[in-house]
């Protein structure tokens, strides 16, 4: 099968489209014939073993010393199962899927065998194997910290990076849980984002949401310019920061902050819950909520892709077609 591989870290034409053995699903996996993936702002930043100042040591350790130890990247995908293990009952051959096999990767390919307990859940019919493909990267994030952050219904959220794929998927899910939501983007993204729910938008071009008066319970920065020193002022009392990018200091500072102030900074790594993306399926069978995709590429064409995502301003998603014989 065709697969997008990249041996050593770097920029995007590390990528090279090579011809890699098929997968086999094992007793408990199904495997998936990948009809589109995605480019995500984490994708680009393995590629490139682009981390905050002081991490790229940890990195390192976790990616691979001196070169990636998983070698295909892609983090989320959509397609069809195309064969099932001995034990599978939960999917059937023919099933259109979308899931995410999180940081085991490995969806810039043809196939891609994922458990079926796995984070995978079916297609919902309304969406395109494009729009399903961008599911779960911003989707499951937001929830992730919605979550940890413990939103409520009626609190206040300011999203800092409201027009990326975590700042896109994060209105929408707030908004289905009931919270007020104020968006920062740049003046060619307001309109999406109010398009997308937002109650309110701040264009960061224009206004400093820190200096304007208002105050918020959660502040979610996915853009890494909402330090706690600048944003404390706009929090309300018992208010959550969440970083979901940020200073190292800021993460390092939390547990103190959380221990000394009436305030809270949750910082962490995302992750994925199966139950996460079922609820995702359903939120988007009515239109709660539907990825915003911005370009879309064929495999062949991925290293453009990742370079336009490295650029840092895409509204959205970036999708990669692979199946239907796209990936040639
Ligand atoms: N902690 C975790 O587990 C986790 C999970 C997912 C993602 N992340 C990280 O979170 C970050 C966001 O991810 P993403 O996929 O949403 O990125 P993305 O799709 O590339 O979006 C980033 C957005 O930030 C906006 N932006 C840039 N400068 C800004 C500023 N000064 N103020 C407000 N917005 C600004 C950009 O909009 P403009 O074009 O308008 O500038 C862009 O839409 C990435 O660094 C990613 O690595 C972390």
């Amino acid at each position: 099968m065709k697969a997008i591989v990249y041996e050593r870290y770097g920029p995007p034409d590390v990528l090279d489209l090579k011809e890699i053995a098929k997968p086999t699903p094992k007793d408990d996996e199904v495997l998936i014939e990948v009809y589109a993936t995605t480019v995500t702002s984490g994708d680009a930043r393995m590629r490139a073993l682009r981390v905050p100042a002081g991490m790229e040591l940890f990195a390192r350790l976790s990616l691979g010393v001196f070169g990636p130890r998983r070698q295909i990247l892609g983090f989320e995908l959509s397609g069809v199962v195309s064969a099932i293990g001995k034990s599978v009952t939960r999917f059937e051959v023919g099933d259109p899927v979308f899931g995410t096999p999180g940081l085991g990767l490995g969806c810039y390919a043809e196939y891609r065998a994922m458990p079926e307990g796995g984070v995978l859940a079916r297609k919902p019919e309304n969406l395109t194997f494009e729009q399903a493909a961008a599911m779960c990267f911003g989707g499951t994030t937001a929830l992730d910290f919605f979550r940890r952050g413990k939103l409520q219904s009626g609190e206040r959220l300011l999203v800092n990076g409201a027009s990326g794929s975590v700042g896109t998927a994060a209105i929408q899910l707030a908004k289905h849980f009931g919270a007020h939501v104020t968006g920062v983007c740049s003046t060619e993204n307001l309109e999406l984002v109010l398009s997308l729910g937002a109650d309110a938008v701040i264009d960061y071009k224009r206004e400093d949401f820190t200096r304007n008066g208002e105050t918020y319970d959660l502040i979610m920065d996915t853009a890494g310019t909402a330090s706690f020193s600048r944003v404390k002022g706009s929090l309300n009392k018992g208010g959550r920061l969440l970083i979901v990018t940020g200073r190292v200091s800021d993460m390092l500072a939390a547990p103190w902050v959380n221990a000394t102030t009436d305030k809270r900074i949750v910082a962490d790594m995302a992750g994925e819950k199966a139950e996460d993306v079922r609820l995702l399926a359903e939120l988007a069978k009515t239109g709660k909520y539907v990825p915003a995709i911005d370009r879309t590429f064929p495999l062949k064409r991925i290293a453009e892709a990742h370079a336009y995502v490295d650029e840092g301003h895409k509204k959205g998603n970036v999708v990669i077609t692979v199946g239907g014989g796209s990936a040639t």
